[in-house]
């Protein structure tokens, strides 16, 4: 990336921190949950809490929303816990989809079953991303849910009839006991008829933090980026996505997130709670300190347009090694749902975790992009090329222009309207 490049990034940040428009609410609508995995980010279970938001509180939510920010432009996340132990669920959905809101949901698809299947379509829910983090019996063990795994295969077998839906997606949180059966997963997204892999790796925070049996080593963290590459390239026809991201170092920015480095929490991005606290991206660690307020004491417009002073500024994660970094004015610190707040540094920091490894990983983001470009000019037969001068030549052509494609990216919300219109029309497949 040049230097030209990297200032218009930094500038772009600025902006769009003095701008902050919304663009994604997710809604934790419980912290309820039907399993008790080792990993939760917000260490769930079935306890019930005295202070769930009623349907009547996210409705009012929605309508306000609706009213300062446009419903067709916000893009609804609904999470948990697990939202489907909500049995007003589809009906809150129904109600946000004729304010014109677009929604989707992650859930561990233990619960979707006919019934469910049909109040998703009445409600019109379009994404949906079910976690898979093992092999039957891994993924049984970690979410300590016997008997889960053929209740979620079920589920989305069903779901992929569902026609509202036009982006079904398996999500798996890599750790340190899934690491070597990455590609057993990978079998069983295939066997099971889906193209969109998302895989993501765990968090130092709920049950997960300080869990050195779960976390990843910076060598394994490596490896597992490695992995998603060369899985690309073996299988073209299938979305492989990494995320949420970390700056990586420029280039496997582009090639692993398709754009530069971005942290969207409080400037396109924030949740409301299972208890109402409006806050950042729900993965962000739960500090008093960070709870811009709450559903029942203020109107959620006005806590987004007077509050998150703290991650609208260029400043938001300053510390003196990282303002000092070569890479500040595109990571800034890195992202917020790894942010050491006790010691206000980046718990994941590309330079400091890998060092050599960051060589590493950029010389074969390289070498790929140099086998990508090759192939897509049909000349798959030469791959492989040893010519020095040549490659560095065509890895800056590659570069540049995925930077300005990065750069000018718009928010995916666009795209996905535009394939939604089109299913519109589908009718429930045979
Ligand atoms: C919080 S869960 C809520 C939805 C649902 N209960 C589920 O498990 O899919 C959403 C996603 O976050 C992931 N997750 C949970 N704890 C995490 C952690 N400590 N770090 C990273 N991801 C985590 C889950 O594996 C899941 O894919
Ligand atoms: S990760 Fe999801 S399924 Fe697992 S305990 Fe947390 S909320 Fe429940
Ligand atoms: S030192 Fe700070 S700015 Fe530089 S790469 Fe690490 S986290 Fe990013």
């Amino acid at each position: 990336m040049t230097d030209r490049e990297i200032d218009y990034i930094y500038e772009f940040k600025k902006r769009e921190y003095a701008e902050h428009k919304l663009r994604a609410l997710f809604f934790e609508v419980t912290s309820r949950c039907n399993a008790r995995c080792e990993h939760c980010g917000s260490s769930c279970g079935d306890f019930v809490p005295k202070d769930e938001i009623t349907a009547d509180e996210i409705k009012s939510v929605l309508d306000d929303v609706n009213e300062h920010y446009g419903a067709k432009n916000i893009m609804l996340y609904i999470t948990g816990g697990e939202p489907m132990v909500r049995k007003d669920l589809f009906e809150i959905m129904e109600y946000a989809h004729n304010l014109g809101f677009r929604w989707g949901m992650t859930s561990n698809g233990i619960l979707i079953d006919e019934e469910a299947d049909k109040k998703m379509e009445k409600a019109y829910m379009e994404t949906v991303s079910i976690s898979i983090d093992g092999t039957k019996e891994l993924h049984e063990s970690f979410r300590r849910v016997p008997g889960a795994f053929d209740k979620i295969c079920k589920g989305i077998k069903l779901m992929q009839k569902c026609p509202t839906i036009s982006d079904l997606q398996i999500t798996t949180c890599v750790n340190k006991k899934n690491l070597d059966q990455l590609d057993d997963i990978l079998q069983i997204v295939k066997d099971l008829g889906v193209k969109d892999w998302r895989i993501i790796e765990v968090d130092p925070i709920g049950r997960a933090k300080g869990n050195t049996d779960l976390l990843l080593s910076p060598e394994e963290t490596s490896r597992m980026f490695q992995y998603i590459i060369e899985t690309r390239k073996k299988n073209p026809d299938m979305k492989i996505k990494y995320g949420c991201g970390h700056f990586l170092g420029n280039e496997l920015n582009i090639e692993l997130l398709g754009t530069c480095y971005f942290c969207f929490t409080g400037y396109w991005v924030a949740s409301v709670l299972s208890n109402g606290d409006v806050f950042g991206c729900p993965d962000i660690e739960r500090r008093p300190e960070l709870i811009q307020g709450n559903i029942r004491e203020r109107k959620f417009s006005d806590i987004w347009e007077n509050e998150f002073k703290n991650y609208r500024t260029i400043d938001r994660t300053s510390n003196k090694k990282c303002k000092a970094c070569p890479d500040w004015k595109v990571c800034l610190g890195d992202a917020f749902h790894t942010w050491d707040w006790d010691e206000n540094k980046p718990n994941f920091c590309v330079r400091e975790m890998f060092k050599e490894e960051y060589d590493k990983m950029d010389k074969a983001v390289k070498v790929f992009l140099e086998y990508r470009d090759k192939i897509l000019k049909g000349k798959a037969e030469e791959a492989k090329p040893k010519k020095e001068t040549k490659k560095k030549k065509t890895i800056k052509k590659t570069t540049k222009k995925d930077a300005k494609k990065a750069t000018s990216k718009k928010p995916t919300t666009k795209k996905t309207t535009k394939k939604v219109t089109k299913k519109t029309t589908k009718k429930r497949k045979k």
